[in-house]
This record gives C-alpha cells, structure tokens and sequence, in this order.
C-alpha cells in the first residue's frame, strides 16, 4: 500500500498543527494516513486506500460515514441558520428524546463534547454536596480536563498525568481500581463524608474494553447511596451504542447524573449532563453552579442528533449486537485456530483482542499485553485494508453500515495479520 501523500501531508501538517494532529491519539508512528472522504463502513485515504472503518471517529459513527438520512437532514437544518444564540424548538424536542430512553434523565444540558459534560456533571456534584473529593477508576478517561486526568496508583489522591496541571487541583481525585468492591468499600470509609461522587465508565472503553463484573454497578449504586455521595455514569461511549437507553438501561442501574456524548451529535459534536431534576436545575440560570457554551444547543448538533433517535430502533440495535457477537465469535475461531491464546473481550458492538494471555478486567490487567505486538497488528491490518485505533487501549466499534461480508473480509485480514506478526 502506497501512503506518499499521506506521508507529504504529515511533514507538513507538523509545521503547524502540534504533532500534526488536532488530538493525540491520531498521531501514530511513522505518521497518520490523512483522510479524504469516507462513506458507509469505508474511509479513503489521500493515496486513494480503502479502509474498513472499526474506529469509526472513536465511536460517534454508528450509522456508518456519510449515512443518507443524516445528510439529506443536515443539508436542510444548514440552511436554516447553524448557531442562533437563542434557544430552539428543537432543544427541547431532543431532550424529550433522551428523557424518553435513558432511565436517569429527568432533565438534560446540552454541551459540546464529552469533556465538557463530565467537567459540569463533577462540578454539579461537588456544588450539590459542598464537598471537593471525587472518586474515579484506574485507566478509566472522561476527557481531557485537569480533575480527571490522573490514572495512575490505586487507593490514593492522583498525581496529574500531564504537566500543567497544579497537584493541588488533582490531590481531591481518588484512584480505584475497577470491579474491585473491597478496595472501593475501604476508600469510601477512609474519606467519610468528604466524597461528592464517584464517576464510572461502566464498560471501560478508554483501556481497549473491560465489562463489569456481575452486580458490580449494582453495588456501586447501593455503597453510593449509603454513604449520599452521587453517581455519575459516563455514557459518553456507552450511551445510544450499547442499548437505546445506554448501559445503565442495560445492566439496570440508575445513576444520578450521567453524560454522553458521540453518538448523540448524530456525527455532528456534542455532550450532554442528564439527571435528576432537583439536581440539574442547580445549573445555571435556574441555579447557581455555572455552565454555559457558545455552541451549546446548536441547531446542527440538535438536528444531528433528532435524527440519529429515528433511525435508532429496536431492529437497529438487534442488527448491530447480532454482528458483533459474530465478529467476537469469528475473531475466537482464527485465536483458536492459529493456537494464540490473546483474550476477546467485547460488549455488543463493542470489541478488543487483548495481546495478552490473562484475563482483562482491570487497568492493571489490561498493561500485561503486548502493546508493541498490538501497534505491528494494526499496521498489519492497515496493509490489510482495515483500520482500527492505533492503541491496544482503544476499542473496535461496529456501525449498522457493516455488511456480513465486510466483516467476512476483515476476519481474514485478521488472519494474516497475526500470522505476520
Ligand atoms: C468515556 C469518555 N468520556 C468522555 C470523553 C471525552 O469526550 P470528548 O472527546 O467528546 O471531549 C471520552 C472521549 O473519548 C470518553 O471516551
């Protein structure tokens, strides 16, 4: 596979894009391919390559790229004005949406990214309960503000993973580990009544993808409520991809707040804090703890997003987790068959092979594989005509615009793409 434009790009995109990218991630090693257009479960290089799609934008692109309904919807809402100031009808008919689907929404702020949300939904609780520690879980990422960007050391207050970032704005961040009930149990003793809430990717999707164990969620949602300290699910992945409600309507536990993001834009950037009512309206202006955003609520985002819930039906989801097992089922037999002993694990539309022969279920779990092993599979998938994320801590996604047959072929590029490495 030729990528000579891809490569001229790069060495030009360096001179005035940070590391050539507009967020990190992207920035993998020779240099990124850079995208011309995409369409269905396809995106196309510069070099003209094809590549099946299993990042997919990093999880918005359900649909597929450039899903018809989306555009023909777009191209209208475009032309009636693409940031009013004011608000909309609109606004409200798609909090109605969420309302309607997600078990904990009793009232919804827009934003526009995840980041935001889980950066208001914190300040909410600790506005809510006049206290300053949060908890959160080792490995797990809820977007690139300063409270959240500590991962490492388990059962103590954060060192903060980036510089820039004081250590007093981090030492409120608590570190657990996931799906470990004794550690969190002791955590919340040790700092009673001093936790506003703790905040949960309930599958872990920024470590490849670690379910919870059995009742998990339930036992966080039980210790929270015993000790009045808030939960904050972040669907910011989960939500819209893993059930119409998201994952709290999937393993049935109901947070106090929660946030999304992705999928809710319909493609289109957005975020969103949903709640219980006499929480969300302690939000500005009916309250007092501060948030507000320029491109909150804007029309495309909301028209993006109005049209994402029509298209997502039952049908729809019990197409897109009845190929997702098949591709888990399909990438076990080729492990199986070339005897590798990497584990699979996987949620729905939500897939990672772990270069690792121990099983997954935590953030230290997750860094026994074989990250360098990881990085060559996926060049080898590339050459393949297969794109997935560069990471070994990111997970595939599937869209609805994946046929049988596109996954027919990537599970023989993942054949040969193990072979060699
Ligand atoms: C679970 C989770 N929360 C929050 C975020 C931040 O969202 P955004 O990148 O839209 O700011 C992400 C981003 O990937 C995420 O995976």
């Amino acid at each position: 596979m030729n990528f000579d434009k891809s490569k001229k790009l790069y060495e030009e995109a360096v001179n005035y894009l940070p590391g050539g990218v507009n967020s990190p991630i992207r920035a993998y090693k020779p240099y990124p391919f850079f995208a011309k257009r995409a369409k269905g479960s396809k995106i196309y290089d510069e070099d003209g390559n094809e590549f099946i799609d299993y990042c997919l934008g990093y999880g918005p692109i359900i649909f597929g790229h450039a899903n018809e309904t989306i555009v023909e919807e777009s191209i209208k809402q475009l032309q009636l004005g693409t940031d009013y100031g004011v608000p909309s009808e609109k606004e409200i008919s798609l909090a109605k949406e969420v309302i309607k689907r997600v078990p904990s929404a009793e009232m919804v702020r827009f934003t526009n990214s995840g980041t935001e949300a889980t950066m208001s939904a914190i300040r909410l609780a600790r506005g809510i309960t006049g206290r300053n520690k949060i908890i959160k879980f080792e490995g797990a990422y809820h977007g690139a503000h300063d409270a959240v960007l500590v991962k490492s050391g388990s059962g103590a207050a954060g060192k903060p993973d980036s510089p820039g970032i004081p250590e007093d704005t981090t030492k409120n961040t608590i570190l657990v580990p996931f799906n470990d009930e004794d550690e969190l149990t002791r955590i919340i003793k040790e700092n009673k009544e001093e936790i506003a809430c703790i905040i949960i990717e309930p599958i872990m999707g920024n470590i490849g993808c670690v379910p919870p164990k059995d009742d998990y969620l339930t036992f966080l949602r039980e210790i929270t409520e015993e000790n009045d300290i808030l939960l904050i699910i972040d669907e910011v992945i989960t939500g819209f991809r893993i059930s119409k409600g998201g994952a709290q309507k999937y393993y049935n536990v109901t947070p106090d707040l929660c946030t999304f993001g992705k999928i809710l834009g319909g493609g289109f950037p957005i975020g969103a804090i949903a709640g219980k009512k006499e929480y969300m309206e302690q939000f500005t202006p009916s309250g007092t703890i501060y948030q507000a955003g320029t491109f909150s609520g804007n029309p495309m985002s909301i028209n993006g997003g109005l049209t994402a819930f029509k298209i997502l039906d039952d049908k729809f989801y019990k197409d897109l987790h009845n190929k997702g097992e098949y591709f888990r089922n399909e990438i076990r037999a080729i492990l199986n068959k070339l005897d590798i002993n990497y584990q699979v694990n996987g949620v729905e539309s939500m897939t990672q092979i772990y270069f690792t022969n121990k099983e997954v279920y935590d953030y230290k779990t997750a860094q026994t594989t074989d990250t360098k092993g990881f990085l060559k599979y996926f060049h080898n998938l590339l050459e393949n005509g297969v794109f997935i994320a560069p990471s070994q801590y990111e997970c595939t996604f599937l869209s609805c615009a994946h046929s049988m047959e596109d996954i027919d072929k990537t599970i023989e590029s993942i054949e040969i793409s193990l072979k060699n490495i």
